[in-house]
């Protein structure tokens, strides 16, 4: 009797343990609140200016550590720009060229059937530059985050101080939503960062929000495509389902 006693008590605690342990994690995590995001939804498409915006904040603040090189400079005739100024764009960065006569490594102007790199030219220049962290390629970021583009957005807007009592590594900064809340990137978005060609006001969320609706076309560029063809596929059954009952109706009426 005392053995089965001291048996559900220990049961009791191993639950009770792995009760609080429960809670401790789903603290840690916090999930990213939900955001309104105009590409999101089977009619969803993406906004040409935001997306510009978003370039602009990609270019002139994130590429400084991250790169994107699963997009090409002349993807980004699709969110709007020219030839001409997607070739101004290409050229404005120096990529490795073809080894001269010597065999010693050349640089050249950009192109646009280049893709667009980050600052660094190899990982362990990355890390160095960034205290031992890397940045990484922000292409698929969207599609490799759980929460993606809430995550996304939700992580840029995220930091402020530490709440008291926590200890911060050194180097580190306080990020409410990235995980263990200690993140090796500085917070890279403050008021009026860039300046918008469009004259759209640069605050934080704004900027938060256009370079994530960017991020979420470099992982899904062809989103919209798919979409159309979607919807195009389900109007083309709808009319063949219509068809084909009209067709057994006639069938069939000479039957009854
Ligand atoms: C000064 C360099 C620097 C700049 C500028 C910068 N980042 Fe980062 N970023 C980092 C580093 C370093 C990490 C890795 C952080 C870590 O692992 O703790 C990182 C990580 C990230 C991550 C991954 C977070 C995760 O869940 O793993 C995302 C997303 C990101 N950055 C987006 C951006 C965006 C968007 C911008 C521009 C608005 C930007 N970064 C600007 C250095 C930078």
């Amino acid at each position: 009797m005392l053995r089965s006693i001291s048996k559900i008590a220990a049961t009791a605690a191993v639950f009770v343990t792995l009760g609080v342990a429960g809670t401790v994690t789903a603290a840690e995590k916090i999930s990213p609140p939900a955001q309104d995001w105009q590409h999101a939804g089977i009619f969803g498409t993406f906004d040409r200016d935001q997306l510009q915006r978003g370039y602009q904040v990609y270019s002139e603040v994130c590429a400084a550590c991250h790169s994107l090189r699963q997009i090409y400079f002349r993807n980004l005739e699709a969110i709007g720009f020219s030839e001409n100024r997607v070739k101004a764009i290409a050229a404005e960065v120096e990529v490795a060229g073809e080894p001269d006569s010597d065999g010693e490594s050349t640089t050249r102007q950009g192109k646009p059937f280049d893709r667009i790199p980050g600052p660094y030219p190899n990982e362990q220049a990355a890390r160095a530059a960034n205290g031992g962290a890397y940045p990484p390629d922000l292409s698929l970021m969207v599609k490799a985050r759980l929460g993606g583009a809430d995550y996304l957005y939700a992580l840029l807007t995220g930091y402020g101080d530490a709440p008291q009592g926590m200890q911060m590594n050194e180097g580190m900064s306080f990020n409410e939503y990235f995980p263990g809340h200690q993140i090796a990137m500085p917070a890279p978005l403050s008021e009026d960062a860039v300046e918008y060609e469009d004259g759209t006001s640069a605050s934080v969320e704004q900027m938060a929000k256009d370079v994530t609706t960017f991020l979420a076309w470099t992982a899904e560029p062809e989103l919209e495509e798919r979409k159309r063809l979607g919807i195009k596929v389900l109007l083309f059954l709808l009319v063949l389902t219509a068809m084909t009952y009209a067709l057994k109706r006639k069938i069939w009426s000479d039957l009854h």
